[in-house]
């Protein structure tokens, strides 16, 4: 597992192609994936999300695109990733519903108790610390706040376990590592989803961080899975994000 100043740099590399390399290798259905997960949120009128491991703000623009009265806070380490992402908001006149920042998902520069929903797609299998990540995102999260994350899995079913796994361990690394002109940057993210917990030791890892009414979605036979809870507490409130 790479260091966090390696991860960082790593995307700060492969930023510049970020975007193709995630439609190439997913075959598209990363754009699917991202709407289901912004479906998945609950709405009402002025939502207030983070997306935290924004990236280039996909997930953000989705979120806006698919409830048009929320705001997102998007935050993220990499400038690199983050720039392309203010081009793509500005480019699409959200810079007033889409708001960009540096930030460290171990320790967030938000106040307590000021989001509705946080969302992270593809983010917390490159943080090792993910008990201090998780207990952020519930620090941050009003009572009754709703958490999303996204993550890559492997297929239930055997057979196509076997051939996935031939793509993805063989197949993908080669493209990815090509596309983002890196010999190492594929790699990682292999090793990364093979180092991640399984889905009940994730899943442990949610519950011990005080979240409730856990559930998975399995999207694509499983390829890529959603993990949803609730901040246990009492009513919410509207406060002011930022710190
Ligand atoms: C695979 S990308 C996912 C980007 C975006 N969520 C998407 O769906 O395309 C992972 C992102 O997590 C960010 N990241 C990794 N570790 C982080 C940390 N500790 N704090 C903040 N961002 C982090 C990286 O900079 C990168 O932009």
């Amino acid at each position: 597992m790479l260091k966090d100043t390696q991860i960082k740099r790593m995307f700060e590399r492969i930023a510049f192609s970020y975007d193709l390399q995630n439609s190439v290798l997913s075959m598209g259905q990363d754009m699917r994936w991202r709407k289901v997960l912004a479906d998945s949120i609950q709405a009402f009128d002025g939502n207030l999300v983070l997306d935290m491991a924004t990236g280039t703000a996909e997930v953000a623009i989705e979120i806006c695109r698919r409830h048009p009265r929320s705001r997102v806070i998007g935050i993220d380490f990499s400038p690199g990733m983050l720039a392309i992402g203010r081009r793509k908001t500005r480019a699409r006149k959200l810079e007033n519903r889409i708001y960009l920042s540096i930030g460290d998902a171990r320790a967030l520069p938000l106040k307590s108790t000021s989001f509705d929903t946080v969302s992270m797609a593809f983010g917390i299998r490159n943080i090792a610390e993910r008990r201090e990540v998780l207990s952020e995102f519930h620090r941050v999260l009003k009572p009754g706040g709703q958490l999303l994350i996204m993550e890559f899995g492997y297929p239930e079913d055997r057979l196509l376990r076997k051939l996935y796994k031939l793509y993805f361990d063989w197949i993908l690394p080669l493209i990815g590592n090509w596309l983002s002109r890196t010999n190492y940057a594929y790699t990682h993210l292999v090793e990364s989803v093979r180092a991640f917990p399984s889905e009940e030791g994730f899943l442990e890892e949610i519950a011990e961080s005080g979240f409730v009414d856990l559930k998975v979605r399995k999207l694509t036979r499983g390829i890529a899975q959603i993990f949803s809870g609730i901040r246990q507490g009492g009513p919410r409130h509207l406060r002011s994000p930022m710190a």
